[in-house]
């Protein structure tokens, strides 16, 4: 029987999980199904346990559900844990197992995909939400030379660091602080660009070299990474390749195989730029 997989979300339509499954499945020959699932705000457990019950055997989730599927999950892996939100869900006979591939995804963007080195480099990381937390563990297990934490609300950058000081000292403050600063790598977490809005950021934070990389994207260059390319970074990403990897990584976590993920996200930049 096939086995059934979706992603849960509110908003979900414009989710690009199905198409990214669907030819993950394809290529490692897997018999199984991936479906988009709004889940009404108030509702998410409902819509699992209905989900489980007809036959599914797992689940991406995206926002706003990551820290409920933390809270629903009966056990965890080390790095759900650490990030205090879930984006990946295995339904079992022992219950609902969560993991999360945000982290892993982003790291293997930067490092396979683009071909930049973590170890050490001197990070940035901009924003203090779920989607900086998730990031911050793998990050720092690739031995950077330094990790700072920038926020509009400096407690909050700060309080992440000190969540994470048993890992390695971070440096946090608003992102004015950054000034006199150098980066090999300034991270995007912030979801400013939702807005439009750019951040304040001091000029001369890029170091010669140095990446500019948005988890945001979208058909054009976004704000942040325009604003990037004037301050001088050499390399700019988007957010598509860490889609698609985190992606693959909840695919082995399910089918233990791992997909190739260089032809999907081809596919899926130019069905952005078409
Ligand atoms: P997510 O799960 O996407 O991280 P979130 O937890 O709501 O969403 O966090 C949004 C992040 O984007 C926060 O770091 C927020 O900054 P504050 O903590 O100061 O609110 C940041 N952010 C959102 N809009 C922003 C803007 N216009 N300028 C700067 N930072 C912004």
């Amino acid at each position: 029987m096939t086995d059934r997989y979706c992603v849960l979300g509110n908003p979900v339509a414009h989710s690009r999980s199905p198409v990214i499954h669907a030819q993950f499945a394809a290529q490692r020959g897997q018999d199984m199904s991936y479906e988009a699932v709004l889940a009404p705000a108030d509702g998410f457990a409902e819509t699992v346990a209905q989900f489980v019950a007809a036959g599914g055997k797992g689940a991406n989730v995206t926002v706003p559900f990551k820290e409920e599927a933390f809270r629903l999950s009966t056990r965890r892996s080390a790095r759900a844990e650490r990030a205090g939100a879930v984006n990946t869900l295995v339904f079992g006979e022992a219950g609902v197992f969560g993991d999360n591939t945000d982290g892993a995804g982003l790291v293997r963007d930067i490092e396979a995909n683009l071909g930049v080195a973590l170890a050490g480099k001197r990070i940035l990381l901009l924003g203090a939400g779920g989607a900086a937390r998730g990031v911050i563990a793998p990050l720092l297990a690739c031995r950077p030379a330094s990790l700072f934490i920038a926020n509009r609300n400096a407690d909050k950058a700060e309080a992440l660091a000190k969540e994470f000081s048993d890992l390695a000292v971070v440096d946090a403050g608003n992102f004015a602080k950054t000034a006199g600063h150098c980066f090999d790598i300034v991270i995007n977490a912030t979801s400013a660009s939702l807005s439009g809005a750019s951040l304040p950021l001091p000029a001369e934070i890029y170091a010669p070299g140095s990446l500019a990389y948005d988890m945001m994207y979208g058909k054009g260059e976004t704000p942040f990474l325009a604003q990037a390319r004037q301050q001088g970074a050499a390399l700019l990403a988007d957010g598509l390749g860490m889609l698609v990897e985190q992606a693959a990584e909840a695919f082995l976590v399910w089918r233990g195989v791992r997909p190739e993920t260089a032809p999907v996200l081809a596919e899926l930049r130019r069905q952005l730029t078409a």
